[in-house]
């Protein structure tokens, strides 16, 4: 069964959403790089490279159902942050949960269309979004038990890198899962 049409446009609208989402943290990563928060930056580009699995993930999708694929342009990323932080975790958290509206309007979308393939494909994004808004929840809790204690950002830092290191970055290789 193809694609409804307006999912086909929906799924694209989303691949653009989640690489704009990548190209957002890569600007954080690069904001931290210049920073002493070398840890925050190797985070950030962890979770770059998560926006962009969660893009080919979607591309693999419309390609199984046989579905166009319209690449859509992508606005810079924001450079100008805070002095601390917590401020740059804070846009991320606003960030992860505009994506979470966008997933729900997907959803609510397929539902209407009926298409239980695309439903069952995204509650792994539904899934995904729980983890994430609880992921950048939790650094900013940490962050503001710190304040503005130099050592303590520093040891939030250092943890934030070394998780990020343990972590392995998911496979973007074509033919393999990007999951
Ligand atoms: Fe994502
Ligand atoms: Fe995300």
């Amino acid at each position: 069964m193809s694609l409804p049409t307006s999912l086909q446009d929906a799924i694209n609208a989303q691949i653009r959403n989640e690489l704009q989402a990548h190209y957002n943290y890569l600007g954080m990563s690069v904001h931290f790089g210049n920073t002493a928060y070398n840890g925050f930056s190797k985070w950030f580009r962890l979770q770059a490279a998560e926006e962009y699995a969660h893009a080919m993930k979607l591309l693999d999708y419309l390609n199984a159902r046989d579905a166009t694929i319209t690449l859509q342009p992508l606005e810079a990323p924001p450079a100008n942050f805070g002095e601390f932080p917590i401020e740059v975790f804070q846009a991320s958290l606003t960030q992860e949960q505009g994506v979470t509206r966008q997933i729900n309007d997907l959803y609510a979308l397929a539902q209407q269309e009926r298409d239980f393939t695309t439903l069952h494909f995204l509650s792994w994004f539904l899934q995904e979004q729980v983890e994430e808004e609880a992921t950048v929840s939790e650094m900013i809790d940490r962050l503001k038990l710190v304040g503005k204690d130099p050592a303590g950002l520093l040891q939030v830092d250092a943890e934030a890198g070394s998780r990020a290191a343990a972590l392995t970055l998911p496979s973007t290789t074509p033919g393999t899962d990007a999951t």
